[in-house]
């Protein structure tokens, strides 16, 4: 079988992102170094609650062959992160979050910018996420970035029964016919 090329540091193509007021976010890969900063940015963003936790994170980020996460720090701080689990042919975008004080700059679109970027480099089809149907922000910036919906998974979040939004990004277009449309 033949696998996609690995990720590597050198396939990000942009390693800042400048703000509207000309300070810099500086894009690095995850390491476990970085799980403390992953799981308090989630907090911060889901009122102290890590939907991912410690022990799920812990392992994404050792599990280098299937899964990475890319960093935003502002300074000396981590503010927004996405994680990534890779599948044979498409990327599964897992967790992304941006501390609600450097939301709405940009930040969240640059990553998945670079995420789809990384999967065209590495041959993937797709990039795919689930996303919580009353998450109308985060829904509007998929969709604002070439995301479509495929169907809704009926009470899929165990904590409240919540359906969630499957939605794909074909990477270089490929036609969206065979995924189907809510
Ligand atoms: C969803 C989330 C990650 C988006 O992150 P973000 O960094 O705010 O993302 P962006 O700034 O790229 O996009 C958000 C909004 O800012 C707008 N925006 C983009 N660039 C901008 C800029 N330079 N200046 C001002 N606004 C900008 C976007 O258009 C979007 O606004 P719109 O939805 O009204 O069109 C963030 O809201 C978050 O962490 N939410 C909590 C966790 C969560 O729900 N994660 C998703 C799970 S599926």
């Amino acid at each position: 079988m033949l696998y996609p090329p690995l990720i590597k540091e050198s396939m990000l193509k942009q390693k800042t992102y400048s703000l509207q007021n000309g300070e810099t976010i500086d894009l690095s890969f995850a390491n476990q170094l970085d799980l403390e900063d992953i799981v308090d940015i989630q907090e911060d963003c889901y009122n102290g609650v890590a939907p991912w936790g410690r022990v799920a994170v812990n392992s994404e980020l050792r599990n280098k062959r299937s899964s990475f996460f890319l960093m935003c720090h502002h300074q000396d701080e981590a503010i927004a992160f996405i994680g990534i689990s890779m599948r044979q042919d498409s990327f599964h975008i897992t967790n992304i979050a941006t501390r609600p004080k450097y939301q709405s700059q940009g930040i969240g679109s640059f990553l998945i910018e670079v995420v789809i970027d990384l999967a065209e480099q590495t041959d993937r089809k797709r990039v795919t996420l689930e996303v919580r149907m009353s998450n109308e922000e985060a829904k509007r910036l998929y969709r604002n970035l070439g995301f479509q919906d495929v169907r809704i998974k009926k009470n899929y979040y165990h904590n409240n029964g919540e359906d969630a939004l499957d939605m794909v990004y074909l990477v270089n277009g490929m036609e969206a016919g065979k995924y189907g449309k809510i």
